[in-house]
């Protein structure tokens, strides 16, 4: 028996922390969406009870930290299965960039998961267990256009933003979430994003308000520990992107851009400063 699941990336249109909550995380509202950039998980059932785990990339954990790995050992316990299986992850998705790749993983294990061991649970109860290996698991999970509250599994869902292109750069060093929320003041936050303008901009397919209210309050505070994410920004918007953000703790930037002729002189460009530049579709439409 073997299936094949889909990982696609998340970005955040925004990210908005409200307060530090009595367990440590943030309480947020974000609007994420996911973009035409995959890993691919292929899942095998194994004769005997192991579970094993084999990656394309080199900058994967192949053991019990991977949260593809993670989402099996939890799969299982939940629902007192005993069988094995061998997750092997054809790693597209950049590594500890924003993007959601390893929760992507998971997301998309505990899907597969669900279809080869034939548990029949529901997108709901695949989200409980998702909450517990990562906070954006739950969105990866559903894996459309979402505005996500609480640690980022309550999700809305959203219509899809218009056809656009997204250029990623993503620069040669990774950021650990945790440091970044860490460095960051709630109540210091210059910046909010109205999130608010954001949904109704998604609502009316309007591609020029969903510009404007592109907003995330991490990104000044990742900037702050690496420049290099401030100057993939600016280069990015000097070569011509319409809108440009740092997608979730970073150091990932990405661009929206609507005119197909200008993505291939953005990336170009961004090339002589930046090795990992990719230009996708956005998902949903
Ligand atoms: O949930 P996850 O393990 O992905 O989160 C990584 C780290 O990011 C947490 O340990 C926490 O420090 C921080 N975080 C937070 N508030 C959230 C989500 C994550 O402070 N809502």
């Amino acid at each position: 028996m073997f299936i094949s699941v889909k990982a696609p990336a998340k970005i955040n249109l925004t990210l908005d922390a409200l307060y530090k909550r009595p367990d440590g995380y943030h309480e947020l509202e974000m609007v994420m969406t996911t973009v035409d950039l995959y890993d691919r998980i292929d899942l095998t059932a194994r004769e005997d009870s192991a579970i094993t785990l084999e990656s394309s990339s080199g900058f994967v954990p192949q053991d019990e930290r991977n949260l593809a790995y993670r989402a099996a050992v939890l799969l299982r316990e939940k629902t007192g299965i005993k069988r094995g299986v061998h997750i092997y992850i054809d790693k597209h998705i950049p590594v500890a960039a924003g993007l959601a790749g390893g929760s992507s993983d998971a997301a998309a294990t505990l899907r597969g998961l669900n279809q080869l061991w034939k548990l029949g649970l529901s997108l709901e109860e695949l989200t409980v267990i998702g909450t517990e290996i990562g906070s954006d698991v739950p969105f990866c999970i559903y894996s459309k256009t979402a505005f996500a509250r609480g640690k980022g599994e309550i999700l809305t869902p959203l219509p899809s933003p218009p056809a656009c292109w997204v250029v990623l750069a993503k620069p040669d060093h990774g950021v650990s979430t945790a440091d970044v929320f860490r460095h960051l003041q709630v109540n210091q936050i210059e910046k909010h994003p109205q999130t608010e303008k954001m949904i109704n901009a998604l609502e009316g397919q309007d591609y020029e308000s969903i510009v404007q209210y592109m907003g995330n309050v991490l990104e000044p505070v990742t900037m702050e520990m690496y420049d290099t994410v401030r100057k993939l920004k600016e280069k990015m918007q000097l070569f011509g992107a319409d809108g440009v953000l740092m997608s979730g703790s970073g150091p990932t930037v990405f661009g929206l851009v609507k005119q197909e002729y200008r993505v291939k002189r953005i990336v170009n460009s961004l090339k002589g400063f930046c090795r990992q530049v990719f230009a996708v579709r956005m998902l949903g439409k």
